[in-house]
């Protein structure tokens, strides 16, 4: 099976498991195992930022960032496809106590306007306090699109003015560099706190790490405790995490590479409505009939993707997928029907 439902489903390279069994552990719970500490200064100075943590789940980091950010009754503005809304089992409202201002945006992505248009007159007190706005880059439902950097210093000078905290979910941030050629201590100057996902494209099997400054590090050290993320020797995994930190970045751009020779062969297929451009590597393509039938029809050629709505069908590029798996996959997405 050619597995390209997510690029969550990538192995532990021998490399990368060699270096997990090489690492040096500690108690993380005492801030003690070398690798978790390595790995947490490690990505925070990438985007030169104070302090990381590291956890089991970009969920685990997005939903930290949230509660440190808030308190119950606030609201935080996002977009309706943003995964902290969609995929975190409605953990706003349960970890934080707060609302999700939901905009409809484009492609998962939201501006400054929607953000200004969007924050409630704090005097009212009908309304809930606006404190926060969380951005995901790229943009998971969106087709992993990137966003431009100059919106991102738009929203951060709204942010400034209506003094509201910006969290990013970086879950594919690197694909997002990687992609633009944006430069990451760029966003490290304008997030508050960013999560960082080692277990996607970078290909590490568990983690994320959040990264901000130093207090707000501290503060989520303790929510973390609080949610049962505090690990022990966890520098076992961590390990994965430093190695893909370390060589798994730049090869993002093969599998980039990989979802436009994908997006091509679709759009040649008159049995698709539309394929979507990719960014980086994510690849959508809107069905004219049910996509659950194209899933299946592609699952019996041996390609697994996932249906994302009623004529939308999603298939991810990632480090396990070989050149040849690729031309294989585009010359039946020439000819696929549903
Ligand atoms: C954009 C985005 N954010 C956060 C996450 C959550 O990551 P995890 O599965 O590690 O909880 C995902 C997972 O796919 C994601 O796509």
């Amino acid at each position: 099976m050619i597995d390209l439902r997510s690029d969550t489903v990538t192995k532990p390279s021998r490399a990368m498991k060699e270096a997990m069994m090489n690492a040096p552990v500690g108690d993380d719970v005492f801030v003690e195992d070398p690798t978790i500490n390595e790995l947490e200064e490690f990505a925070a100075s990438m985007f030169g930022m104070e302090a990381g943590l590291f956890c089991p789940s970009g969920t685990m980091t997005n939903q930290i960032a949230i509660k440190v950010h808030t308190q119950p009754g606030d609201e935080v503005i996002c977009s309706r496809e943003s995964h902290i809304y969609c995929y975190e089992g409605g953990g706003i409202a349960v970890n934080s106590g707060i609302s999700a201002r939901l905009i409809e945006g484009k492609s998962g992505m939201i501006t400054a306007e929607d953000v200004a248009n969007n924050f409630n007159n704090p005097e009212d007190i009908h309304f809930p306090l606006t404190k926060l706005v969380s951005l995901e880059n790229t943009s998971n439902r969106g087709g992993g699109l990137c966003y431009d950097l100059e919106e991102i210093r738009k929203i951060k000078q709204v942010c400034i003015e209506k003094n509201l905290k910006l969290h990013l979910d970086g879950a594919r941030l690197f694909n997002a560099l990687v992609a633009t050629g944006q430069n990451s201590k760029d966003y490290g100057q304008l997030f508050d706190s960013i999560s960082l996902c080692l277990s996607k494209g970078l290909g590490a099997p568990v983690g994320s790490v959040l990264i901000g400054n130093k207090e707000f590090i501290k503060k989520s050290r303790r929510v973390r405790k609080v949610l049962g993320g505090g690990m022990r020797q966890a520098g076992i995994i961590a390990a994965g995490g430093l190695f893909a930190l370390k060589n798994n970045i730049e090869r993002l751009s093969e599998d980039h590479l990989h979802a436009k020779i994908l997006a091509d062969a679709a759009t040649t297929n008159p049995n698709m409505a539309s394929v979507e451009t990719p960014e980086t590597n994510i690849v959508m393509i809107n069905t004219h009939t049910d996509a659950q039938s194209m899933v299946a029809n592609l699952k019996e050629k041996g390609i697994l993707c996932m249906a994302l709505g009623p004529k939308r069908i999603r298939l991810v590029t990632h480090l396990d997928i070989t050149k040849s798996e690729i031309e294989f996959v585009a010359e039946t997405l020439k000819t696929i029907v549903s």
